[in-house]
């Protein structure tokens, strides 16, 4: 039998998984990137999760057929490089050939472009056409379904929805160096950074209470906060959604989406924050382009990534 393995390179962890040839995952290996500890470590790492999940099948990686990675930031597929990491440290590295000793075609793919195409082919984008899949998490990233295929650009980094321009004069800088990006200003960690200036400016709000100090505030916490009614949380949850609002109505504006598929933590906090990014959307997007497009959230949860990184492969190999 004949298998394929996706990798997720995350910030904070990298999943990888085996399937079989119709994307069922038949085991998962989870590790903590832990970047920090220099690239021959995540490099290791990786090779190890995938020595690991086809030992945990039973299998031989002589019968996996292709590995699809995704990496959070531009990536150079045909060379097999890893450009750019804007939050995380693996810039410059020629990534297929450093698991060249997995002895298996390696398939590189942005981490949202990966994502999106898992969402088209077995999650809320499968009757998709014209579809941007956004994720809202460490980072903003996205992917650009156009009749139904991803759209790579010159140097196969297009959809790097998360730097584009929002806030012109805004003090916040973003890993891409530009400040005011997309992501500086409305990913989960600029959540975060909101809910921790809050506690920390001593302000009256649970969140002080859900944590011992105010490094503990991270996105989830601002999120249960203002669940629980508090008026300072919802407040930041607001300003989010109206940043996220603005930029998806600038992509509906530029695309003309059937789909806006949400994914990434934030996606988890959707209730809190439809209204406020619906209304902005009508705003600020041409109605007709409006009524075109619905806005719905991911149905991969935490396996987006992988289930993408396993949707590259069989479509690299036409395997799909
Ligand atoms: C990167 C994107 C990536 C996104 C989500 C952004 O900072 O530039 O390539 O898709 O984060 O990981
Ligand atoms: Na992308
Ligand atoms: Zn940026």
């Amino acid at each position: 039998k004949e298998y394929v393995v996706g990798v997720d390179l995350g910030g904070t962890k990298i999943l990888t998984a085996v399937a079989d040839l119709e994307g069922n995952i038949l085991a998962r290996v989870r590790k903590d990137t832990e970047a920090k500890k220099g690239k021959e470590v995540v490099i290791q790492k990786i090779k190890d999760t995938v020595y690991e999940a086809v030992q945990e099948v039973g299998i031989e990686l002589s019968q996996v057929k292709g590995i699809g990675l995704g990496v959070p930031g531009p990536v150079d597929i045909k060379k097999g490089i890893i450009k750019h990491t804007p939050n995380l440290d693996l810039d410059n590295i020629n990534i297929v050939e450093e698991l060249r000793e997995l002895d298996t075609p390696i398939f590189l793919e942005n981490d949202a472009n990966a994502a999106a195409l898992g969402e088209k082919w077995f999650g809320a984008g499968k009757e998709a056409e014209n579809m941007v899949y956004m994720t809202v998490s460490t980072g903003i990233g996205g992917g650009i379904i156009i009749n139904k295929e991803i759209f790579h650009g010159a140097g196969d980094a297009a959809g790097e929805i998360g730097h584009m321009t929002i806030l012109p004069d805004s003090k916040l800088q973003c890993g891409c160096g530009n400040y005011g990006c997309w992501e500086a200003i409305a990913s989960g960690t600029a959540l975060s950074k909101l809910g921790k200036e809050a506690v920390e400016s001593g302000k009256d709000t649970l969140m002080s209470d859900l944590v011992a100090d105010s490094t503990k505030v991270n996105g989830a916490v601002v999120a249960k906060a203002a669940e629980q009614g508090d008026k300072v949380a919802k407040e930041i949850m607001d300003k989010i959604a109206g940043y996220l609002g603005i930029g998806m109505a600038n992509l509906i504006n530029i695309f003309n989406p059937d789909t806006i598929v949400i994914g990434g933590g934030v996606s988890q906090s959707w209730g809190l924050i439809e209204d406020k990014v619906n209304s902005t959307i009508q705003a600020r997007a041409m109605d007709s382009l409006v009524e075109d497009v619905d806005v719905v959230i991911a149905e991969l949860g935490s396996d987006v990534g992988v289930l993408g990184a396993v949707a590259t492969a069989l479509a690299e190999l036409d395997l799909f």
